[in-house]
């Protein structure tokens, strides 16, 4: 049987002149329990690890936590609706673990979860919209981090494959895009380096946590993981593809880094903050080895693959998901002095920063780590696309939050014209790898809605919707305007031409 990868060039046909964005290309996108959903215990669902994160130490700043979130659990279906109304090609959400496995292998499938996602797709695929399914995003259930300490423990590879599985079987037939974990690179650095997002372990100079190490628990806690996704992945392609004739991929945070200066040593700094991040999870779903940066800097610390697990990881993956959103600086800590994180083996003795002789790599966001350079979008597109062959890749995330945000009203917030520019000059800057040939596949923008955001709690705002946080009404912005304009015209306008771009941005095209 031909498989859906071999059918994507042909069924997708350009529908335009200039078709570098052709049909099936957009799309929007995602969240799980934690960011959206909501209905923290209903229905069967067991606790989270975030929730219980939020709960006992408080998660985000004012106490917020992700109890009712966007309440998208209870309001799906006009969340639905809203896509379609913007002509969303695909929409990219994540399943919450502790609503289908309420205590992960060790309890019964919850038939209310299960119920919910069906819902999801059925209404999604009633009005043309591809489900694009992450089976893991940051979330899990408490029981098994009170178990066993969770991605410490390759128990957790086992747990996994069995929620993988259930995914596959239940949700298979319809679901043709599965990406099995969210950004493994960035979610294990916070979780199990900097201590900041739970289980909160790490240990000096990264942070100040009562359990952890900092120097060699997030090598194993990602070696679980990528075990766990190679596990999932060989399943996958074993058992459930020849029948169901999906994709399934992996998303890595891709930052792309630029040497601080011309110097061979940043230079090669670049290189390795590139390896040390992005390959760190890519090299082994593609090549089956951890980047030879890593292994020659951490030595024995670092886990290796046996000759069996070398073989299933291996081309594991169907494409790769790209979450971009910034570039930064990078700067060599073997031979100048650096800060004392930068100047660690975990971190391939390399300063990532954001800023060079007083001057920004770019605007600042609304997140601290986060600034607008929409050069890094063709230039990563680029580096994955050399590094991994040209393998199809998803911009599985790429978006913008406002920063000072509690000074802003409500119709300075609605009124982005500051997203419309990010989203468009990022866009263009992928546009140009893409006609210098990189496969890239569809672009997901972060966010739909304002959502739940980790540690910054409701402050942060990434959507094309604003969300009423007293009525969790949904109002659109101009980005979401722009963005169905964007779909129905099926190209680009460049902000070049001020009063042009003007007539684009107030035109109703609700
Ligand atoms: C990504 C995360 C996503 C959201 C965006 C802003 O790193 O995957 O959940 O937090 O950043």
């Amino acid at each position: 049987m031909e498989s859906e990868a071999s059918n994507w060039k042909k069924t997708k046909q350009p529908r335009s002149k200039d078709p570098i964005f052709h049909p099936g290309f957009y799309s929007e996108l995602p969240l799980l329990l934690t960011k959206v959903e909501g209905a923290y215990l209903e229905d069967g669902k067991s606790l989270s690890n975030w929730d219980v994160f939020c709960h006992s130490i408080g998660c985000a700043e004012g106490g917020d936590n992700g109890d009712i979130a966007d309440d998208h659990y209870h309001m799906f279906m006009e969340d639905i609706e809203a896509m379609h109304s913007l002509g969303l090609d695909a929409y990219r959400f994540s399943i919450s673990w502790a609503r289908i496995l309420p205590r992960g292998r060790f309890g019964e499938v919850n038939p209310a979860g299960i119920k919910f996602y069906n819902k999801i797709i059925d209404n999604l695929i009633l009005r043309g919209i591809e489900p694009f399914v992450t089976i893991n995003h940051n979330d899990l259930p408490q029981e098994l981090e009170d178990r066993y300490g969770s991605w410490l423990n390759a128990e957790m590879q086992e747990d996994f494959l069995y929620l993988a599985e259930v995914c596959f079987k239940s949700f298979g037939d319809r679901v043709k895009y599965w990406v099995t974990i969210n950004e493994p690179n960035m979610y294990i650095e916070l979780a199990f380096e900097q201590g900041v997002f739970p289980p909160s372990r790490c240990s000096e100079p990264f942070g100040n946590c009562v359990y952890g190490n900092s120097d060699v628990e997030p090598l194993v806690a990602m070696h679980n993981m990528l075990l766990a996704h190679g596990r999932a992945a060989k399943l996958y392609h074993e058992e459930f593809q020849p029948k169901q004739g999906g994709l399934i991929g992996l998303v890595a945070h891709c930052f792309m880094f630029e040497p601080i200066t011309d110097s061979e040593l940043d230079r090669e700094a670049a290189k390795r903050a590139f390896a040390f991040s992005v390959g760190w999870p890519l090299d082994p779903a593609i090549f089956g080895e951890y980047p030879e940066e890593m292994q020659k800097y951490l030595g024995s610390k670092l886990p290796s693959f046996s000759l069996e697990e070398k073989k299933f990881m291996k081309n594991s993956i169907d494409f790769i998901g790209i979450n971009h959103y910034s570039a930064l600086y990078a700067k060599d800590c073997t031979t100048s002095s650096c800060s004392a994180t930068g100047n660690r083996a975990i971190q391939g003795f390399v300063d990532r920063v954001g800023e060079h002789d007083g001057v920004l790599i770019g605007e600042r966001t609304g997140l601290e780590y986060l600034f607008v350079v929409p050069r890094g979008m063709e230039e990563i597109v680029n580096l994955i696309k050399t590094r991994y062959n040209n393998t199809p890749m998803f911009i599985t995330e790429n978006g913008y939050s406002s920063p000072d945000l509690q000074e802003q009203r409500v119709n300075e917030l609605v009124n982005d014209v500051k997203r419309v520019e990010f989203h468009t000059s990022y866009l263009a800057s992928l546009a140009k790898s893409m006609r210098e040939g990189a496969d890239v596949r569809g672009y997901f923008v972060w966010s739909l809605m304002d959502s739940y955001e980790w540690l910054e709690g409701y402050n942060v705002r990434f959507g094309l919707y604003y969300v009423d946080r007293q009525t969790l009404t949904r109002i659109p912005k101009l980005s979401a305007r722009w963005y169905k304009n964007f779909l129905t015209n099926n190209s680009l306008v460049i902000d070049k031409n001020a009063s042009r771009t003007k007539r684009l941005f107030t035109k109703d095209v609700m």
